[in-house]
């Protein structure tokens, strides 16, 4: 989020002093790998069980951004339930800390990272464009667990994970290929007492190599470094204290996170904070470094500072994450992730979307083609138009609010009752098993073929609550059932999204089509787009 003094609009356009506010952008994006390449900085997120996986985000100032692509196009490579078949899921599985580099010398990017604890998947795309088609190009035997990449001098790369079997950090050096290690080696045994730590990014800066890493289970942040990267003797020195927090209203301590240095030779290092229901926050954090090469984090009163001077020239991007969507054009908008890989027969983007019923089930943790946004935080609204006469008897249409605690607002069709209703308590638990298919807290009828939902997504700490509208008109909204308090655990580990669904409850057929999905910041309580 951009902050600009008033004052400096009275000013001439070089004296304006500008500043970021932590968050740069308040949304669920998990274990960021950071890049800079040319002008133009690149970001890869964990994304577990939503499809496509591992989102590329883009910005020319470290604050703006916005999304470009995926590198893991489907999930299903990864085993069979990312599909959602009849009595399996993948939830909490799939796309985990990962790493994205580009690769000169093959002029194309990589990503790369462990899933289901077994096996580390390699993507490539096909040119220097990271939004030309990506495939997978390498399944190596082994699980790479929250692994980091960085290029040498000579342009060899190599990957830094841990070892989950034995509590190591092992570097393993690629193949100029990148499908396969061309040799792997322990460089780090973690102390017995301290095995927690993960989440490692490895740089090489003046030519002396680094790995960063983190502690979810005592908090904290340390950095090795050594000046030979099969060294088996690391300096380690802590570079974040467990208790260096953010401000409100993010929530908790900071997770793993990258090192970015900019055209103009500052260096920032970008993290995430722990804030649920809305998820894994990510936050921007300057840093100088000591004449001895360790990184010192610029603090304000030993926290995370809510706000920062630019250093880059602020630079808009173009796809703003709020606005209205259309669905114009024939293909989703890349801001988009279905929960599991979708059913690609039942679902059209043509100047609108068009739903079919993918899943013949009453439970919404069970049912495809379930489209799915992050929230935008604090508070933010999402209002859709919907044209539901195309409903089967036993169908259930709605926008809700995603989670292992999840509540919607939609239409049931029943015979040929229309019912509009709020339904919450939706849960699943940490197993993976629906536990509960929902409540119905209220309904109402409804008649004609057009309605309007809308969630309003309140995660400021002291609410977490999310509420439920629908109209008729598009005009006058009414708010449905009681607020909805939000989950704020950690344990699905995945951030609270705005979800579009349309599933069977009888028979397969039906099908609705959503106009548009418009996303503003705060509590919006007015007229739709297009009403
Ligand atoms: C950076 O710029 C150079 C020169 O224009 C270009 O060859 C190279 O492909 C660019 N790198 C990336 C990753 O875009
Ligand atoms: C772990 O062991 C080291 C070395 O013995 C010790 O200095 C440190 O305090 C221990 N940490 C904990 C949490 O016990
Ligand atoms: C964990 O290990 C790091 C790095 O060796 C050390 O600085 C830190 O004190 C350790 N923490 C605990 C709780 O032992
Ligand atoms: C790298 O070395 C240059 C030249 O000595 C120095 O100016 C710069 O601060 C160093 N950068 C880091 C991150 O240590
Ligand atoms: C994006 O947001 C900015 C600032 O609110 C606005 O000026 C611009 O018109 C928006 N762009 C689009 C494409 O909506
Ligand atoms: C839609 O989903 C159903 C249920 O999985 C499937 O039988 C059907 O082939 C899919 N495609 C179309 C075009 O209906
Ligand atoms: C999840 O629910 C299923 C079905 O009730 C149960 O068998 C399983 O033990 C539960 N798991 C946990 C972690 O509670
Ligand atoms: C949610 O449903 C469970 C039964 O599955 C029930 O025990 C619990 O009281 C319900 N909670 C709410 C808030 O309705």
């Amino acid at each position: 989020m951009r902050l600009v003094p008033l004052l400096a609009g009275a000013l001439a356009l070089s004296s304006w002093a500008s500043a970021f506010t932590n968050p740069p952008i308040y949304e669920d994006l998990a274990d960021v790998d950071l890049r800079r390449y040319n002008d133009t900085y690149y970001l890869s997120t964990s994304t577990m069980h939503f499809s496509p996986g591992a989102p590329i985000l883009r910005s020319f100032d470290l604050v703006n951004w916005e999304y470009i692509g995926h590198s893991v196009p489907q999930l299903v490579q990864f085993g069979t339930g990312y599909t959602l078949p009849p009595g399996q899921n993948a939830y909490n599985q799939g796309v985990w800390a990962s790493w994205l580099i580009f690769v000169p010398a093959q002029n194309k990017w990589f990503w790369g990272g462990c899933t289901n604890f077994f096996q580390t998947h390699i993507f490539s795309s096909a040119g220097p464009d990271p939004t030309s088609a990506w495939t997978q190009i390498s399944v190596i035997n082994a699980c790479y667990y929250d692994s980091g990449a960085f290029m040498d001098d000579d342009g060899t790369v190599y990957v830094s994970f841990k070892d989950l079997g034995t509590n190591t950090f092992q570097i393993s050096k690629m193949a100029a290929d990148m499908t396969t290690p061309v040799q792997t080696q322990v460089v780090i045994t973690l102390p017995s007492n301290n095995t927690s730590l993960e989440g490692t990014r490895p740089y090489k800066i003046n030519g002396t190599y680094y790995i960063f890493t983190s502690s979810p289970n005592t908090g904290g942040e340390y950095v090795y470094k050594s000046s030979n990267i099969f060294s088996t003797s690391w300096e380690v020195n802590v570079f974040l204290g467990p208790d260096v927090a953010p401000q409100p209203p993010l929530v908790c301590c900071l997770g793993q996170g990258a090192l970015v240095e900019t055209q103009n030779g500052v260096w920032y290092w970008m993290s995430f904070s722990w804030s649920y229901p809305n998820g894994r926050i990510p936050v921007l954090l300057p840093i100088t470094w000591s004449s001895d090469g360790w990184p010192i984090p610029t603090l304000s009163n030993g926290a995370l500072a809510a706000s920062y001077p630019d250093t880059l020239t602020p630079h808009p991007v173009t796809n703003n994450l709020t606005g209205v969507d259309t669905f114009a054009g024939t293909s989703l908008g890349v801001q988009w992730e279905w929960n599991h890989d979708p059913d690609t027969t039942n679902f059209t983007v043509n100047n609108g979307l068009t739903l079919r019923t993918a899943s013949l089930t009453n439970d919404w943790f069970a049912a495809r083609n379930t489209l799915t946004h992050r929230i935008l935080g604090p508070i933010s609204t999402v209002t859709i138009k919907m044209t539901i006469s195309s409903m089967k008897d036993g169908d259930r249409t709605g926008l809700g609010l995603f989670r292992d605690v999840s509540a919607y607002i939609g239409v049931w069709r029943s015979g040929n009752t229309f019912t509009v209703n709020m339904v919450n308590n939706i849960t699943i638990n940490t197993s993976e098993v629906t536990t509960n298919t929902g409540n119905t807290a209220a309904s109402a009828a409804v008649a004609g073929t057009t309605v309007w939902f809308r969630v309003i997504s309140n995660s400021t700490p002291a609410v977490n609550m999310g509420t439920f509208w629908y109209s008729t008109d598009g005009k006058t909204f009414k708010q449905l059932g009681p607020g909805f308090s939000t989950d704020t655990n950690f344990q699905y580990f995945e951030g609270q999204r705005f979800a579009i669904f349309n599933f069977a409850a009888s028979s397969l057929g039906g099908s609705v089509q959503v106009a548009n999905f418009e996303l503003t910041t705060g509590s919006y309580t007015g007229v739709a787009f297009g009403a």
